[in-house]
């Protein structure tokens, strides 16, 4: 029997609908918009398509979008000026840092330069202890989107057995943090995990962010798991072809015919990362006006 396909896509939009809502109450009550702001250094092709995307939906849920565009050039005393700025500036609610930056400028310092309270990535120091510890903060987009995805699925995760392959800061270690406040049991593999299908198979959760192609096999999986794809890997072109296939980091085709549940890609956890960004960029604006929103309404 064939997994269930989950709708990463259909779940964004209906979040962005909550977010259009909560971001119009919001005006109304501060007497503004919230405002998410986006620097952008440099003219990477991918991180421009990022960027407009993210103006375009900013717009589109009633929020003023604040957009900064710096010459590759920039240097870092320019882009830490910026971010003070925005730090210091009432109407932006949430800065966001388009990576990966140019060689020359270094991005821990940039990220450590932003207040955390308007750290809407969730890649502060301060934000990644917050979520640690349990308390409140801002967690990064992507894995914030998978846990939004495989509660709507599964509800309660508690007790489950999880795996998350990968170990990054932007996802996989925040991920593994997610699940254990969910009370799963959590492994985190990696490049140098012994026998890597042997530890997928215990998963009822399995997550896959390491950026390899099709690497999760169907032989891996065990029957009825949930499978979660973070990966977004562009195929060589077949002949006659001029753009390759998006793929994720799992066999997509073997997979959905073990697994119970799966992503797929594209439409699946991609779709999230904007929509989460937004949710987040609204949870700073009511903080940052000492404002009450109902942490279940999001
Ligand atoms: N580049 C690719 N994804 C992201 C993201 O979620 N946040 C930032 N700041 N840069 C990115």
């Amino acid at each position: 029997m064939s997994a269930q396909l989950i709708d990463g896509k259909a779940f964004a939009e209906g979040l962005r609908h909550k977010v259009a809502a909560l971001a119009a109450a919001f005006e109304g009550k501060a007497g503004r918009k919230a405002g998410l702001a986006v620097v952008l250094v440099g003219e990477d092709p991918a991180s421009q398509v990022y960027v407009r995307s993210k103006g375009k939906q900013t717009v589109a849920c009633g929020m003023a979008s604040f957009e900064y565009k710096l010459p590759v050039t920039a240097s870092e005393e320019e882009l830490l000026a910026l971010v003070e700025q925005l730090n210091n500036d009432r109407s932006v609610d949430g800065i966001l840092v388009q990576l990966p930056l140019p060689a020359h400028l270094d991005e821990q310092k940039v990220i450590a330069t932003i207040d955390p309270d308007k750290d809407v990535d969730g890649f502060h120091v301060i934000n990644a202890g917050r979520l640690a510890v349990g308390q409140p903060g801002f967690v990064p987009c992507t894995p914030l989107g998978c846990l939004m995805l495989l509660k709507d699925r599964l509800g309660d995760l508690s007790g489950l057995d999880a795996v998350v392959i990968g170990r990054s800061n932007i996802v996989g270690k925040p991920m593994a943090q997610l699940l254990v406040a969910e009370s799963c049991t959590v492994t985190v593999a990696h490049s140098r995990t012994k026998d890597l299908p042997a530890v997928v198979h215990r998963a009822d959760i399995v997550v896959a962010a390491v950026g390899r192609p099709e690497m999760v096999k169907a032989d891996w999986i065990k029957p009825g798991a949930t499978v979660i794809d973070v990966g977004i890997n562009r195929l060589p072109p077949e002949p006659g072809q001029d753009k390759g296939r998006l793929v994720g980091d799992v066999d997509f085709t073997g997979v959905r015919e073990v697994a119970g549940a799966i992503t797929p890609v594209p439409g699946g956890v991609g779709p999230m990362t904007i929509a989460v960004l937004l949710r987040n960029a609204l949870v700073a604006a009511y903080r940052n006006e000492g404002l009450e929103l109902d942490p279940d309404a999001l």
